[in-house]
């Protein structure tokens, strides 16, 4: 593994952005925050989208992807849906730029290998979008914690259930790779391996809505360091905090746990510790940050987010949909 460290000289660093959506706008309000980045070009399959994106943040709106990878961009952000995340990655390599793409990196672990593989021929960056652990919060806290300890973290339980999505939003599509083990679990996935380690076991239960996709689902997994209980859906409110459950202590990431800014160190000694670090523009903007890191230090992956760790969030979600019955177009 490549290990990067910050950067002080900023050099620049072009994007193209891949499918100009909802995730993408919040990227771009995070950009102005990354040093030496800019927006260079995007595209999108509509060009009314791509138009419209172009005409608010700038650069050139390309009418194809072979037209955005052949323009002067030194990466891509894949901010289209898990269904064409495997495709446009590899494409992307291919032309010699480096990727960040959103979370989940593909709909399931054989589409990964591929792209991983396309990733060591090309020795480019790949990056999966995870963003919790690059939060101000996140990184105070792992701070914190190595001169305050808990202990040995033995027990992660969270959760995210948030019934205020709009039918028509593509979480709810099957045919796009949506559900909400693919939509949130997969944060809870990687809280719980960055805690507690390599997945062991998988135990999982759901429900399906009309759209063929799981709108509600508990899983609960054995890791080398622990056990963790999580839920995920889209059909009941749900609280999403995080509790982290050491021998000497207890973390509570507040809500919204996967944006995070406030947690509470409750100790066994009775002291309780609060970690308050809002994020600004966004939030995307700390892991866009840590991405052009490792491009000025010629990395092909991250030390935080390392192709291993998306290789096992996504493994443990693929065991999770196979338990509650959920196979995806070509599965
Ligand atoms: N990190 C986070 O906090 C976070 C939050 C939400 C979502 N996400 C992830 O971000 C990704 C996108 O989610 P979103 O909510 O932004 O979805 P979205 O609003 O539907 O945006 C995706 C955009 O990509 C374009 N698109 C879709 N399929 C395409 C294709 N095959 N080729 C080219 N363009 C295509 C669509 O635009 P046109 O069809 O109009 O061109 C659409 O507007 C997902 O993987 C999701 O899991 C991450």
């Amino acid at each position: 593994m490549n290990y990067s460290q910050p950067t002080t000289h900023h050099l620049p660093i072009k994007f193209g952005v891949i499918g100009c959506g909802r995730i993408a706008h919040r990227f771009m309000q995070g950009l102005p925050e990354v040093p030496g980045a800019s927006l260079a070009a995007s595209w999108s399959r509509r060009a009314e989208t791509v138009n419209a994106f172009a005409g608010q943040y700038g650069g050139i709106a390309c009418s194809s992807l072979d037209e955005l990878l052949a323009s002067d961009i030194d990466a891509v952000y894949l901010a289209t849906l898990p269904d064409s995340h495997a495709e446009y990655c590899i494409r992307a390599l291919h032309a010699g730029k480096h990727v960040l793409c959103e979370k989940p990196a593909t709909i399931n672990l054989p589409q990964l290998d591929k792209v991983l593989a396309v990733v060591k021929e090309t020795g480019l960056l790949f990056m999966e979008g995870m963003k919790p652990p690059f939060y101000p919060l996140y990184v105070k806290l792992k701070k914190h914690l190595k001169s305050d300890p808990i202990g040995d973290v033995g027990y992660v339980r969270a959760g995210s259930s948030v019934a205020d999505i709009s039918n028509d939003h593509p979480n709810f599509s099957y045919e796009l790779a949506g559900g909400s083990l693919m939509g949130i679990g997969i944060y809870e996935a990687f809280l719980a391996i960055d805690w507690l380690g390599s997945t062991q076991a998988v135990q999982a239960m759901g429900h399906f809505g009309p759209t063929g996709i799981d709108t509600f689902a508990i899983f609960q997994t054995k890791h080398s360091g622990g056990y963790a209980q999580v839920y995920t859906g889209f059909d009941l409110h749900g609280k999403g905090d995080a509790l982290i459950s050491g021998t000497l202590g207890h973390i509570t990431i507040h809500k919204n746990w996967w944006n995070p800014g406030r947690a509470t160190i409750d100790y066994l000694d009775g002291r309780s510790v609060e970690i308050n670090e809002p994020f600004i523009a966004g939030g995307l903007n700390y892991e866009t940050i840590h991405f052009c890191d490792l491009i000025r230090n010629c990395a092909t992956e991250s030390p935080i987010i390392p192709h291993e760790m998306s290789r096992q969030m996504i493994a443990m979600i693929d065991e999770a949909r196979k338990q509650v019955g959920l196979k995806f177009i070509g599965e």
